[in-house]
């Protein structure tokens, strides 16, 4: 069966669909971009249109993007070749999202999840056997248009021509470096990332509590955890704290009894006073570097 992709839709337009949309309109490509609400559509269209790297780049992605809701457009996915889901991290939300398009879909596309971690077969247990057989798990790196590395995972039931297809559009259009991993819990680099990200945020939080200011803690644990300067909590303002405390629980519902690093699934105290706070991190205009700088200052 041909499994060429000259279309794509995005389900979702956050931080990951809308670099997504951004990085295939850019390249020349027919991309329909769905959100849940109207509101939520508007937003994914502006951060869409403001990841172009100049004037040109925003004019084509305008023209080349449609933008909806969910709920009005759904049956457009329909003409689509490549169906990504970049929703929130949670598995009743992305089995529910799957069951819902699945009748829309046409027989020959391919369809993809942007979990950071949740496995596949947990995804599309219980859901008709043609969507086993026409997903894998495309897991893109934030900022999506600047990060080279995409891990894609397969299933037990996945299409080896899926896996082909999708592995040349996102190598040779896209511009990725594609990694073929094993569908196991966070895969490769986040089963390793979200163990040092999780535990460099206990030591950082250490450095705090002995009076140490945010950048300077971020100075300290950058080098040792290989981090640009930006750090660890310029790292995490810019992942979101909901998707990293998302990725933390996932994980350890995932690891086996015992597993040592289950100490380091779950945010620190402050830290998950900010996300009841809503103070996300970038895309909420306020995380680490906002709300933290900001009570430092007022210690010294
Ligand atoms: P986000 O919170 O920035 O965006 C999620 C978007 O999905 C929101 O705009 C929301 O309105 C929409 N949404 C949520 N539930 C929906 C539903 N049921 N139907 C339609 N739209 C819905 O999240 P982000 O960071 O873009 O993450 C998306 C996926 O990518 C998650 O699975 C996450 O784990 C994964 N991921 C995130 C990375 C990051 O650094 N933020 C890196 C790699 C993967």
């Amino acid at each position: 069966m041909g499994r060429e992709i000259h279309s794509v839709a995005v389900i979702g337009g956050g931080t990951m669909g809308s670099g997504i949309a951004a990085a295939a309109a850019a390249a020349g490509w027919r991309v329909l971009l769905l959100e849940r609400d109207r509101e939520a559509t508007r937003r994914a269209r502006e951060r869409t249109l403001a990841q172009a790297r100049d004037a040109d780049e925003q004019q084509a992605i305008d023209r080349l993007l449609v933008t909806g809701t969910l709920d009005e457009s759904l049956r457009e996915i329909g003409e689509f070749d490549w169906i990504c889901e970049a929703i929130v991290e949670d598995l009743d939300a992305k089995r529910a999202l799957f069951s819902r398009i699945e009748p829309w879909r046409r027989e020959g596309s391919v369809v993809s999840t942007n979990t950071s971690g949740i496995p596949l077969r947990a995804i599309t247990e219980g859901l008709p056997d043609r969507l086993g057989r026409d997903i894998v798990v495309t897991h893109f790196f934030n900022p999506v248009r600047v990060m080279k590395l995409l891990e894609i995972v397969p299933g037990n039931d996945t299409d080896p021509a899926v896996v082909a297809s999708l592995s040349r559009f996102c190598g040779d259009v896209l511009g990725k470096g594609v990694v073929q991993a094993k569908d196991t819990v966070n895969f490769i680099a986040n089963r390793i990332g979200c163990f040092w990200m999780l535990s460099g945020l206990h030591h950082a939080h250490r450095f705090r509590n002995q009076g140490i200011g945010i950048e300077r803690a971020d100075a300290l644990l950058s080098a040792p955890l290989g981090l640009p300067a930006t750090g660890l909590y310029g790292l995490i303002d810019l992942i979101g704290l909901d998707v990293m405390a998302l990725v933390g629980r996932n994980l350890a519902a995932n690891l086996p009894e015992g597993d040592a690093g289950l100490a380091f699934t779950r945010f620190p105290a402050e830290e998950a006073g900010l996300l009841a706070r809503g103070q996300l991190g970038r895309k909420s205009g306020g995380g680490f570097y906002r709300v933290l700088k900001g009570a430092d200052g007022q210690k010294s």
